[in-house]
């Protein structure tokens, strides 16, 4: 049999405060009904001053571990999906290491925007199958609404902070993670990005004049290309290991808005039952959607043993990718 990544436990941590559409049209020109129609998100949480994303991280990674039954002692590798850390560097996923006590762990962040958890599921899942480690943490931790503009009313709605983890651990088995499946096209990079600071717009007084350091998309084409993406690479996942749309028992998308949710689970024949979606609490909060998601579908006791999930993210770069895990 062959040596696979299980998932072993799951654990998230979501911000107390929330701000819903009302409190946004208090501030922002919108509109509870403008939201709710373009994106279906009703609400966001927002994490709290003293709150970095490490807070964050590290609360869901116990959680995970919790559950798992394991010791943060006995991870090996730590990688953290990110791209609000608590700085430019070092890596957040040394501050959690630091936080939680994963001392015989190396850690590192992945950059790769929405797509950062199944990215650092893949790199995890590598080293697992390689035999070059036993236990995993991954992680997608954001606090992007530090990073948005607020006086952009066309992104500042969909955005909202939170975390999820999993624990992997080497098993011989035919569950775990039976593949995935990772794109990159750089060519796009300008339509879904954050232009400062880095080493094109160092930090400058003028930069932030000119909102360099803030989120910037232009969504209506970032629309068009994640429906197909996402449409592309979860059939590509389900062709590699010759299994069609109605094996699956949950399908865990990156919650983006629920206008390309309905549209790829459309294209795709997925039915409602299949299909876990949380935007309309949670917003878009990138790297964490899924893990989050996972985690409430695991401890609502939507999944059982045996079940087939894909997780399927899209994000910026642009960067897009997809897993199949039997559970
Ligand atoms: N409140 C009220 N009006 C607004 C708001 C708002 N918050 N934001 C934009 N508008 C206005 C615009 O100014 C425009 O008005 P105009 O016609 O007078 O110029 C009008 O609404 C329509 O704007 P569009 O950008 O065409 O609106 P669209 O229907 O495309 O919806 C949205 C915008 C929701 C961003 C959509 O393009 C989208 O979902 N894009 C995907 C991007 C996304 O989800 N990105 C998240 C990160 S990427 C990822 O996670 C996959």
């Amino acid at each position: 049999m062959k040596t696979r990544a299980r998932i072993i436990g799951t654990g998230s941590y979501v911000p107390e405060k929330i701000l819903t559409n009302a409190d946004l049209e208090k501030f922002v020109d919108t509109s509870d009904e403008w939201i709710r129609t373009r994106t279906g998100i009703c609400q966001r949480h927002i994490a709290a001053e003293d709150e970095q994303t490490s807070d964050l991280a590290s609360k869901a990674a116990q959680a995970a571990l919790d559950m798992a039954g394991v010791t943060a002692e006995e991870i090996d590798l730590l990688i953290v999906g990110t791209i609000t850390g608590d700085c430019p560097w070092p890596a957040t996923a040394c501050l959690v290491q630091e936080k939680i006590g994963a001392k015989n762990a190396w850690a590192y962040d992945i950059s790769a925007a929405c797509s950062g958890f199944v990215y650092s599921l893949d790199a995890a899942t590598r080293q697992i199958e390689a035999g070059a480690i036993q236990k995993a943490l991954v992680i997608g931790a954001e606090i992007l609404t530090r990073f948005i503009d607020w006086t952009d009313r066309n992104t500042c709605v969909l955005f909202g902070d939170a975390a999820g983890a999993v624990v992997l651990e080497a098993q011989e088995t035919e569950s775990g993670v039976l593949s995935t499946h990772l794109h990159s096209d750089g060519s796009y990079y300008e339509l879904l990005y954050q232009p400062g600071f880095g080493s094109v717009h160092p930090p400058s007084e003028e930069g932030l004049k000119n909102r360099v350091p803030y989120l910037s998309m232009q969504g209506n084409e970032v629309f068009k290309v994640a429906v197909r993406s996402l449409y592309n690479v979860a059939v590509e996942c389900l062709e590699a290991n010759n299994m069609s749309v109605a094996d699956l028992d949950l399908f865990i998308p990156h919650q983006a808005n629920i206008r390309i949710l309905d549209a790829a689970a459309k294209r795709l024949g997925l039915s409602e039952e299949q299909t876990y979606i949380n935007v309309e609490r949670l917003g878009n909060t990138s790297a964490a959607t899924i893990p989050v998601a996972l985690d409430e579908a695991n401890r609502a006791g939507r999944i059982k043993e045996g079940d087939l999930l894909m997780f399927d993210a899209f994000g910026g770069g642009f960067t897009w990718g997809a897993a199949l895990v039997r559970w």
